[in-house]
């Protein structure tokens, strides 16, 4: 893999590291994990949506009125990949809480590693928003690119791909198939192992977030 890749940030700021860490510990709780994977989503959102474009409103102050900045043009759509990815969206609505929220049902089969799709749900009309996928997990990259193959299906233009922990085998994928969205990953990890789990990884992120096994 190449890097720096076109449309690809690997978002490695301090704080964003160091919560990971805290992440991959398999002595972190079901609390703290979810709580971290949140505050992780939201670090990552200020990031991501960085190039949100700004309109002029008139606002007047106690003092004066003036010109200042608001967010404009196309609303947002949070779409988590279910399970895990629900677990980031909260991170994200408190950065953008007039974000309307789509659902995409995705389980990963055990043997074949294929995701299979059980439940979709998006924001219409879809075409007109900026959409942020999230998951925690960018494994063999099935789910993410099934994820937004459905989403543009349905029109979606405007996609941002947000991963805490990616393999470079799913990054490599996910870009190749849709190398128009934008990719942030938390960090990219060292492989998959004959499972096709994320090496170190975290283990499993939906179990971790739900405290399921
Ligand atoms: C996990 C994870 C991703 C997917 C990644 O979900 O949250 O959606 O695996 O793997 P891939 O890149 O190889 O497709 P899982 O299928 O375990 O479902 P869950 O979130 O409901 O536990
Ligand atoms: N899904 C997970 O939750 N973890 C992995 O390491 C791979 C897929």
């Amino acid at each position: 893999m190449d890097f720096p890749m076109e449309n690809v940030t690997i978002l490695d700021h301090p704080l964003i590291q160091h919560k990971i860490s805290i992440l991959r510990d398999k002595n972190t709780g079901t609390n703290e994990f979810r709580a971290l994977v949140e505050e992780i989503a939201m670090l990552m959102g200020y990031e991501a949506l960085r190039d949100l474009p700004l309109k002029e409103v008139e606002v007047e102050t106690p003092l004066e009125t003036c010109m200042t900045p608001v967010i404009a043009g196309k609303k947002l759509a949070v779409v988590p990949i279910l399970r895990a990815g629900l677990g980031m969206t909260g991170g994200v609505l408190a950065l953008v809480p007039s974000a309307k929220v789509g659902h995409i049902g995705l389980y990963r089969d055990e043997v074949t590693h294929e995701p299979h799709e059980y439940y979709c749900k998006l924001p219409s009309p879809i075409d007109q928003r900026t959409i942020v996928v999230t998951d925690p997990m960018l494994a063999t990259g099935g789910s993410a690119v099934a994820a937004v193959d459905f989403i543009k299906a349905h029109g979606g233009k405007t996609i941002k791909f947000m991963s805490i922990i990616a393999a470079p085998e799913g990054l490599e994928k996910l870009h190749k198939a849709h190398p128009d969205i934008q990719i942030y990953i938390g960090h990219l990890d060292r492989q998959l192992d004959k499972n096709a789990y994320i090496c170190p990884g975290l283990g499993d992120a939906g179990d971790r977030i739900f405290g399921t096994k």
